[in-house]
């Protein structure tokens, strides 16, 4: 399918899955020497990163501890920058080394408020391994995004994981606004 609608919305084909799998199986073998002879906690932030969480995880061979927390941040094509809350952070991060895995960074305030809970506990590090990066619609540099996975325009993406409007979640290529 190289295009598709959702709403009234069409999309074409952006990344397609092959791609998305090979870029991911780098990020891994980038972690398995990152993080040889630590066991980091690899936390997902739900719902965007639902997929690239699990392809990526099945990469990792070193020993780890894998969550997901939930942030209520964001409706239809636009960021309402209201962040809500974080569901489910673990309490017991202090001195642990801990990755959080996100489908993508954009304003980057979501990803800021987390970041603030995690540090607060003082973990050994903290490091973001993102699928997608928007540079140009970011609001304030993140020292801890480390691994990305492809650097994009400033355009509104679906699939993988990524939603428009809760819908588009469940395709496995990732398609761009047209
Ligand atoms: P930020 O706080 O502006 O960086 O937004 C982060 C969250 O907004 C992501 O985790 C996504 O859930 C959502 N988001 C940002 N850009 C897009 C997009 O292009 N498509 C779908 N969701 C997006």
């Amino acid at each position: 399918m190289n295009k598709i609608q959702i709403h009234e919305k069409g999309f074409e084909i952006f990344l397609e899955n092959e791609t998305i799998s090979k870029r991911t199986r780098l990020i891994g073998i980038q972690l398995n020497v990152d993080y040889e002879a630590k066991c980091p906690v690899f936390i997902g932030v739900l719902n965007g990163s639902f997929l690239f969480m699990a392809d990526l995880l099945k990469e990792i061979d070193i020993s780890c501890e894998v969550g997901f927390i939930r942030v209520a941040s964001y409706h239809g094509t636009e960021s309402t920058g209201k962040i809500k809350e974080a569901f489910g952070l673990p309490d017991d991060l202090k001195d642990r080394d801990v990755i959080i895995v996100e489908d993508i960074v954009d304003s980057g305030l979501t990803l800021q408020y987390i970041l603030e809970k995690v540090h607060a506990q003082k973990p050994a590090s903290v490091r973001v391994c993102s699928l997608l990066f928007k540079p140009a619609a970011l609001l304030q540099p993140i020292e801890e995004l480390a691994y990305v996975g492809f650097e994009i325009p400033n355009e509104f993406v679906v699939g993988y994981g990524l939603d428009y409007d809760g819908l588009g979640r469940n395709l496995k290529d990732i398609y761009r606004a047209i």
